[in-house]
């Protein structure tokens, strides 16, 4: 192992820390621009309150909302022009990790006199790097992404039909205020698709990083499991408060880098997912609760010893040897039968996709990211027929 690690980022986490948003706030500016989706914030009270907070620390604030689900780039030019007409100095995201991540971005893109498409790595010759940014805070009102606390921000071009991503270190959120009671009203389906996206963020890690990682190995194990147990409950009983705090909890664990250090792993089944999505526009965990058991199947033949693993530790099954494959794909099986208690589908036939674009999701996946012999970073690396080959084994 051989890495640096630091987030930044400041976390106040628990029931009822909604009011404490205006005091974080003031830290950082006076005039907010306040992102919000498409009306869950309203609807439920949400919005009023995180108003009310931050007028009390004088703070005035500017709206933009109706960020989409799967954040459009147009929508990140529209609120950085609203941050300059408004001389906004911080940006609250109010909303899922779509909000939270078209808030980053817009922090960036409001200091920037150019396209912010150019932040994004979509294949081009050079990805523009920006400089600075606006301070951002988070107050995720789902737990799935982890965005709230991490660098990360993932946005779609929907002419271009490309969905992908920024990554730095200047996009860490300054404060993620994080209330669970914000969560209660996440239906069942959005629920389970955040526990299967948080689980997928520490699995491409664990699989996908090198040998030599047993602390991280049992920190990624720690996050399935609790996933596991308490996902299902917040799906049952979206009021559980302590269901929905846990949930939460390993939302932002499983992806604020903590987990992954020194793993020095890829994310092939975020990336394949990533282009789907771009296509037909489906919710991002329900792309990946399809494409990583299948990915899974495929990986497993060349790492056996991993899928072993996590079959005894995670499914607590009997393995015969360390390079038992049978063993392996029970354990496969089981993760997807678990994804299918939850109400989330594994196969592309559910979401209403044929095979027709498949050589094509394969392809463009590539154009974002690929290794020295043009494959897909992972493990082991892709060609387009590997991915070909997951995708078909999904239909
Ligand atoms: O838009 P509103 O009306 O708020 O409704 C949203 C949306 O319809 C709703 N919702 C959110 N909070 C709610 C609520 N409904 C009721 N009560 C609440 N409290 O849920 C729906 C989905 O919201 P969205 O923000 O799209 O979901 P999620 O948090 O899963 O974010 C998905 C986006 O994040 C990207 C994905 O690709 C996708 O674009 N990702 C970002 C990552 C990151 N920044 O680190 C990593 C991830 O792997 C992922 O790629
Ligand atoms: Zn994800």
């Amino acid at each position: 192992m051989n890495f640096e690690f630091q987030n930044p980022t400041r976390i106040i986490f628990g029931a009822g820390n909604l009011s404490r948003l205006g005091e974080a706030a003031r830290e950082f500016g006076t005039r907010a621009l306040l992102v919000t989706g498409g009306g869950s914030v309203k609807r439920n009270g949400v919005f009023d309150r995180a108003v009310s907070s931050l007028k009390a620390a004088g703070i005035t604030v500017a709206e933009c909302e109706g960020i989409e689900p799967n954040p459009r780039i147009t929508s990140v030019a529209r609120g950085a022009a609203t941050v300059r007409k408004e001389k906004c100095d911080i940006i609250i995201a109010l909303g899922g990790g779509s909000v939270m991540d078209a808030s980053k971005v817009i922090s960036a893109a409001a200091l920037y006199d150019g396209d912010p498409w150019d932040m994004i790595n979509h294949g081009q010759d050079k990805v523009y790097v920006p400089k600075q940014a606006l301070p951002v805070i988070t107050v995720p009102t789902l737990a799935a992404t982890g965005s709230e606390t991490n660098c990360g921000a993932v946005i779609t071009n929907e002419d271009a039909k490309v969905k992908s991503f920024i990554q730095i270190p200047l996009l860490y959120p300054k404060v993620a205020v994080v209330d669970p009671e914000l969560t209660v009203t996440v239906p069942k389906d959005q629920t389970a698709y955040g526990v299967c996206d948080l689980i997928t963020h520490v699995t491409e890690a664990y699989f996908n990083g090198i040998d030599t990682t047993p602390v991280q190995d049992r920190f990624a194990e720690g996050v399935i499991l609790t996933a596991m147990q308490w996902g299902p409950k917040a799906i049952a009983d979206g009021s559980d408060i302590e269901a929905r705090a846990q949930v939460q909890w390993s939302a932002i664990v499983a992806l604020n880098g903590w987990v992954q250090a020194g793993t020095n792993g890829a994310y092939p089944v975020h990336m394949m997912e990533h282009t789907v999505s771009a296509y037909h526009d489906v919710t991002h965990a329900a792309g990946l609760s399809i494409i990583n058991p299948a990915w899974m199947r495929f990986a497993a033949k060349t790492n056996t010893g991993k899928f072993v693993q996590f079959a005894e530790r995670v499914f607590g099954l009997p393995a015969k040897s360390a390079d038992d494959l049978d063993c392996a794909l029970e354990g496969i099986d089981r993760f997807e039968a678990f994804l299918r208690s939850i109400g989330c589908p594994t196969r592309f036939s559910e979401l209403g996709i044929d095979g027709e674009l498949f050589e094509t999701y394969a392809r463009d996946t590539l154009k974002i990211v690929r290794d020295e012999n043009g494959n897909l970073p992972g493990r082991p690396p892709m060609s387009v027929e590997d991915m070909l080959g997951v995708f078909r084994s999904a239909l």
